[in-house]
């Protein structure tokens, strides 16, 4: 497996693999990996890639005044041995000094889809994931790119970006990874004490029950009272709700039904910990 620390070097690396032919993956993460990022390259792999580049990089303008920047988990070397295991075949360390130069003043921002949810209570998130994904796409020459379901709107929105800037890739979007008491796997679960893990499941269970009811109820349920019904879930178990909203799943604009073709998402703060989540529905 290579090990990449310079972004020329790892550019360089791929348009020789791309020029011999050989089909490159793209899983770009923040690293403390978990089994929800090696399903990411678990599906790079079925795919038919013939290089997995995983990418380890704790992106700070995607971060927001007085979020968790600093202190985000990071252990380099348990994510090595991880995406070794895995079957990476190239990982990339790159430090914020070599991604943003002295004086870097060039950003990509979504217009659109980035609007709502997250990119409302989060200003300026998604113009960093945006910025540092075509970076990395960039440098490192994907022929496909693997993102989780976890962060459905990033998903959509990096799709958006691709469409728009005419990254010449494919998306993928890998299914959720949970524990087995129903929690989606994050890096930021870490933070989580006994007592906020149990809370947390109020979170995935809400969620289940409504994909459930919505799917046995011919045409769905109405959105608003479904949706405060959930929010007061997550209120009683303990949690402070940041968002509880029903959308389409394309156009991520709010769907007054939970019924087919929507998308219900969570985003909440357990103690100081802020968890999102979602279904399909
Ligand atoms: O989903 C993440 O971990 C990050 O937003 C990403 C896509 C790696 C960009 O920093």
């Amino acid at each position: 497996m290579r090990i990449f620390r310079e972004p020329a070097r790892l550019q360089k690396w791929a348009r020789r693999q791309k020029l011999a032919g050989r089909k490159i993956a793209l899983v770009p993460t923040m690293g403390y990996l978990h089994e929800g990022h090696l399903s990411l390259i678990e599906t790079a792999r079925a795919k038919g890639a013939d290089e997995i580049v995983v990418s380890v990089f704790v992106n700070p303008v995607q971060f927001c005044p007085g979020e968790d920047y600093e202190k985000y988990p990071r252990d380099e070397k348990a994510d090595l041995a991880k995406c070794r295991a895995a079957g990476a075949t190239a990982v990339f360390f790159p430090t914020p000094a070599n991604m943003y130069l002295d004086r870097h003043s060039v950003y990509v921002e979504e217009d659109d889809l980035s609007k709502g949810l997250c990119g409302a209570r989060r200003p300026g998130h998604f113009r960093g994931v945006c910025t540092v994904v075509a970076k990395l796409f960039n440098l490192a020459h994907p022929d496909f790119a693997v993102f989780g379901q976890k962060d459905y709107q990033q998903a959509q929105v990096i799709r958006r970006m691709v469409r728009d800037l005419n990254f010449d890739l494919q998306i993928v979007v890998a299914p959720i990874v949970r524990e087995p008491s129903g929690l989606a796997r994050s890096s930021r679960n870490t933070y989580l004490s006994e007592s906020e893990r149990e809370k947390a499941l109020a979170i995935s269970r809400g969620l289940f029950a409504l994909k459930g009811e919505a799917a046995k109820a011919p045409g769905g349920l109405p959105a608003r009272s479904s949706l405060a019904r959930l929010a007061k879930s997550l209120s009683r178990a303990g949690l402070e709700v940041d968002y509880v909203e029903c959308v389409d799943a394309e156009t991520l604009e709010p769907s007054s039904r939970v019924c087919k073709g929507s998308c219900v998402l969570v985003a909440a703060y357990d103690g100081r910990t802020r968890l999102i989540d979602n279904v399909l529905v």
